[in-house]
């Protein structure tokens, strides 16, 4: 199986583990032909595609390769600490952890509009990351979690949408071993290297995490207050059945308050906006029905667990009209 030279129209799909077995043993010879004993830098959010590239790495050349996780402080809960520990201690990677948080929230304090918060953040990680190479020596390879879809689409759509995105003058030669591939088959040879299940099969997170969900100008209080009701929310739906069954799901938080009452006290909180989609191609999406009572229970956890929060919502808007995200 000869990925390197085919066209994905002609290749066989990637969809067994004998399959993907085939696919590494492949690139793994691929990456070591063309790296020799040179190195390598690859920017690692621990999202699907660049965690199944820095696995790959790490098993055809080992400490040759550097990872860069910034942690731009708009991440959800434990995914970091994920990070850290899957590729830093289970793989024992050369892992170059970068919290940026106060550089990238103290660069968004009072900006509301949502596409000069994206920029801010796009061109700060870029910042963060080429700081981070150039203290770094000998480095001649930069790998990208770079896929198929990527390739068809790059006509500046996914541009604004890959934080990702890295400065076109670094002199690197690129290592891309899954640009032939589609989501779903990164995905089969993710858990073939051993990746854990809730890494491979996360669902799709903007770059810009957080920080567009944290609507308007972005304060830490409203953001720890948003991370928490995300992490409740997704730890229902795991439990429930749910996370398997809903294409993207999360919490959006508004910047402003409205009354009303905790334990017998006039209580000014933020709402808690629910939003679970379905959808293939993120184009269109539909409303995913979630039980009543799974709703109720969901509400009463974020509202008594999470301080600065007083009432729930739920999102009703298909795309069109709505975007998936608010801003
Ligand atoms: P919208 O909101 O446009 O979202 O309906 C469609 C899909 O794209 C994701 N999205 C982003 N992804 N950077 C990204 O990497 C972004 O700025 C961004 N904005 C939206 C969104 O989560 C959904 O899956």
């Amino acid at each position: 199986m000869n990925l390197l030279n085919k066209r994905p129209e002609n290749m066989e799909r990637i969809t067994t583990k004998a399959l993907a077995d085939a696919f590494i043993a492949e690139q793994v010879r691929e990456i070591r032909a063309q790296v020799g004993e040179g190195k390598v830098l690859l920017a690692l959010s621990g999202g699907v595609d660049s965690s199944v590239v820095a696995a790959l790495l790490i098993k055809a050349i080992g400490k040759q390769l550097t990872c860069v996780h910034v942690n731009h402080g708009l991440m959800r809960k434990g995914e970091s600490e994920q990070v850290i520990e899957v590729f830093g201690k289970e793989l024992d990677a050369n892992l170059v952890y970068v919290d940026a948080s106060d550089r990238f929230l103290d660069l968004l304090a009072g900006v509301s509009e949502p596409e000069k918060k994206r920029k801010i953040i796009g061109g700060e990680f870029i910042k963060v990351f080429d700081e981070e190479a150039s203290k770094l020596e000998g480095i001649s390879f930069l790998a990208q979690g770079t896929i198929y879809p990527d390739i068809l689409e790059s006509d500046g759509v996914k541009a604004h949408h890959n934080v990702g995105g890295l400065p076109e003058d670094m002199e690197f030669e690129l290592v891309e071993p899954v640009r032939l591939l589609y989501k779903d088959e990164v995905r089969v040879v993710g858990e073939a290297l051993g990746l854990p299940h809730a890494m491979v099969y996360r669902q799709p997170f903007p770059g810009p995490g957080l920080g567009v969900r944290c609507l308007g100008a972005i304060t830490r209080d409203r953001l720890h207050a948003l991370r928490e009701a995300d992490a409740i929310l997704r730890e229902e739906f795991d439990k429930n059945g749910l996370a398997g069954k809903v294409w993207q799901y999360f919490i959006a938080v508004p910047d402003f308050k409205s009354v009303g009452v905790k334990n017998g006290k006039r209580y000014e909180g933020w709402p808690a906006i629910i939003r679970a989609v379905n959808t293939t191609d993120a184009m269109s999406a539909t409303i995913k029905e979630i039980p009543y009572a799974l709703l109720h229970h969901i509400t009463n956890r974020i509202t008594t667990e999470v301080e600065g929060i007083n009432r729930v919502l739920l999102d009703l808007t298909p795309k069109p009209v709505g975007t998936i995200e608010w801003e």
